[in-house]
């Protein structure tokens, strides 16, 4: 099929290459000139493991061009896939402002007698498809030929190319048989389970998909509070929980919260959407509640041992908001940095893919960037662990104590053995376990 993404980012990027992987003619549009000029060079503006090489290699066979034209690439491709931003407002409502943009770039430059199906794959609150529909009609002078379907993606960030060539499932929202069925060709390499619904419903699925993920999390950061209140160990909970079928144990993992781009953006958006249909959502405040309140309960444990803070030396290992990336936007650990300056502490910090974005956007202004997790640690009065790196497990603790000023880790996403780090003589502080 010949399609085109308009909007290369996380999304728009990755779905791109990995179409154009299983045989389709991809061209992926940016109205960032930069960008553009940055992809045709062969370069990659975020850390994804295996992005690179699927770019590369879908170039070099023309199965994937990038352009600023929204226009040529619309008249290209049968099918246009739209993955631009959609972020929060100060009320946590969805800015659909780039979404609008775009279905006003399309209707314009749509030509009578050429069918297109236009995709939504941005998340975006329920009955944006009808919007979308409404306005390419109403920008549009030649009446156009076109049907609008909804198909969110569930990629997640640190393994978004395998996620994307072996999904869980498609969800395909549309009211259209042609439209649906060239969605269906589209998706067929891939060999996944596909749940077609009509626009609403598919559009629903994402939001709920997302908070529902999240709600576990936050209920298993709950129970992790109950286990330090009462002496419980929140790991074997989560593992006799998660051994029950129905219930799973993947995002049973407590820690000081979840962040990123998505999460806290999605419930938000979804408590505004549900406020806006007249059915209040009260359930997801408190997923945000508790989310919180990890943040602080683990820097009030921090307090507790360290007594006061200013001046005093910290090392901070993880600054990304989850391994295997180098996203750093609304990062958890980021905060927790923040927190601690913001008390006077002399903080350190090491990740292994998150600094330079963190220099770039000013995130951890005034923290020490350290060159590896020993130097970060060099003479540091605590350490904390604020995301899970691999790497940081794999940690020498005998060498670890000898550069700390005195053996106290604080680890927020329970990455390290209680058991191994306390024989080392650390004292060893967690989430949800003595
Ligand atoms: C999330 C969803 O998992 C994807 O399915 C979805 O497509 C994506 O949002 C999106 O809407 O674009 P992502 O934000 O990349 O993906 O990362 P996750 O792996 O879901 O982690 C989110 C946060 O939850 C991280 O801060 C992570 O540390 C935290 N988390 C995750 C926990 O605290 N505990 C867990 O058990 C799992």
């Amino acid at each position: 099929m010949k399609i085109c993404i308009i909007g290369s980012g996380y999304v728009g990027l990755v779905s791109g290459a990995c179409f154009a992987e299983v045989g389709h003619d991809v061209i992926c549009v940016d109205n960032n000139q930069g960008k553009v000029d940055m992809l045709k060079a062969g370069k990659i503006p975020i850390y994804e493991p295996g992005l690179e090489d699927l770019v590369h290699r879908n170039v070099s066979a023309k199965k994937l061009q990038f352009t600023t034209s929204t226009e040529d690439a619309v008249d290209k491709s049968e099918v246009v896939f739209i993955a631009v931003p959609t972020p929060p407002q100060p009320d946590g409502s969805v800015d659909l402002s780039y979404i609008e943009k775009v279905a006003r770039e399309i209707a314009v430059v749509l030509k009578p007698g050429q069918y297109r199906v236009i995709v939504d794959k941005s998340t975006v609150p329920v009955r944006t498809g009808e919007k979308v529909a409404d306005t390419i009609r109403r920008y549009n002078k030649g009446g156009a030929d076109f049907d609008v379907v909804s198909n969110p993606e569930f990629l997640r960030e640190g393994c978004a190319v395998p996620d994307l060539m072996k999904p869980d499932r498609i969800v395909i929202g549309g009211n259209s048989e042609r439209a649906i069925a060239a969605m269906q060709k589209i998706y067929e390499p891939f060999m996944a389970p596909v749940l077609v619904t009509d626009i609403n419903s598919a559009e629903l699925i994402k939001h709920a998909a997302n908070s529902f993920l999240a709600l576990k999390i936050s209920y298993i950061n709950a129970v992790a509070q109950i286990c330090e209140a009462s002496g419980a160990d929140v790991e074997k909970v989560a593992d006799g929980i998660g051994m029950d079928r129905r219930i799973g144990r993947n995002f049973l993992n407590a820690g000081i919260g979840y962040g990123g781009s998505c999460f806290p953006k999605d419930i938000a958006a979804f408590i505004a959407i549900s406020d806006d249909l007249g059915v209040p959502f009260t359930l997801l405040k408190e997923v945000q509640r508790i989310n919180a309140t990890q943040r602080e309960r683990f820097l009030a444990k921090i307090r507790e041992a360290l007594w006061v803070l200013k001046e005093k030396k910290i090392a901070v290992w993880g600054l990304t908001f989850k391994p295997d990336t180098d996203d750093v936007r609304s990062s958890v650990a980021v905060d927790v940095v923040r927190d601690l300056l913001a008390e006077g502490a002399i903080v350190t910090v090491y990740d292994p893919k998150g600094m330079e974005k963190a220099t770039e956007y000013k995130l951890v202004e005034g923290a020490i960037l350290a060159n590896s997790p020993l130097e970060a640690a060099e003479g540091a009065e605590a350490l904390i662990v604020a995301t899970e790196w691999k790497e940081f497990a794999a940690v020498n603790f005998e060498e670890l104590k000898e550069r700390m000023h005195t053996p106290l880790i604080f680890d927020g996403r329970n990455l390290l053995d209680p058991v191994i780090a306390r024989s080392f003589g650390f004292t060893y502080t967690s989430i949800g376990r003595a």
